[in-house]
């Protein structure tokens, strides 16, 4: 590729990690995403935000998409476009049988576990979309953000 060509490429970019279904990558899929969003500059809170919502969808594919069972995975995809990041979680695991009652905050269908029902609180604050498609072949999370300068 020469230097025109990489002009042109200039503000995108992408990346895609998967992960066994096991609570311990979510570290590591929290890291690469914050490694991948540096290009675009963002604030510490911003990035916090990011790794804050990532987290939260990655741990309900684990926890609720595939019920504690570690042979499934977690596919994380990060686009960059222009000055804004898109993030897509995508499990094959049971699926969401009502979308929009688990949006809500407080609900949880696992409230014994310690579970407060606000993740996709969290990922709806913290992002500035989010869109949530699911059935019983599994769940994608969409949500985006824009990095202002
Ligand atoms: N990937 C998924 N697969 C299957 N069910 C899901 C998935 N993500 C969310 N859910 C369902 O949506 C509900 C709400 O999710 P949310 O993250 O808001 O709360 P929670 O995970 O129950 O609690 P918290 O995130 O506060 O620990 C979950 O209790 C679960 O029933
Ligand atoms: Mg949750």
């Amino acid at each position: 590729m020469n230097n025109k060509d990489d002009k042109k490429v200039f503000n995108q970019n992408k990346m895609t990690i998967s992960v066994q279904s096991k609570t311990v990558n979510e570290a590591l899929v929290r890291s690469s995403v914050a490694a991948f969003c540096a290009e675009l500059d963002p604030t510490v809170d911003q990035i916090n935000e990011i790794k804050t919502a990532l987290t939260e969808a990655v741990n309900n594919s684990i926890v609720h998409g595939y019920d504690g069972d570690i042979k499934g995975f977690v596919h994380i995809e990060a686009t960059i476009n222009g000055d804004t990041v898109h993030i897509r979680v995508q499990d094959q695991g049971k699926g969401i049988a009502d979308v929009e009652a688990a949006i809500k905050p407080f609900y949880t269908t696992k409230p014994d576990q310690e579970r407060s029902g606000m993740g996709f609180t969290v990922m709806e604050a913290f992002m500035d979309n989010l869109k949530v498609v699911s059935n019983d072949r599994g769940t994608v999370v969409e949500m985006s953000k824009r990095i202002k300068a």
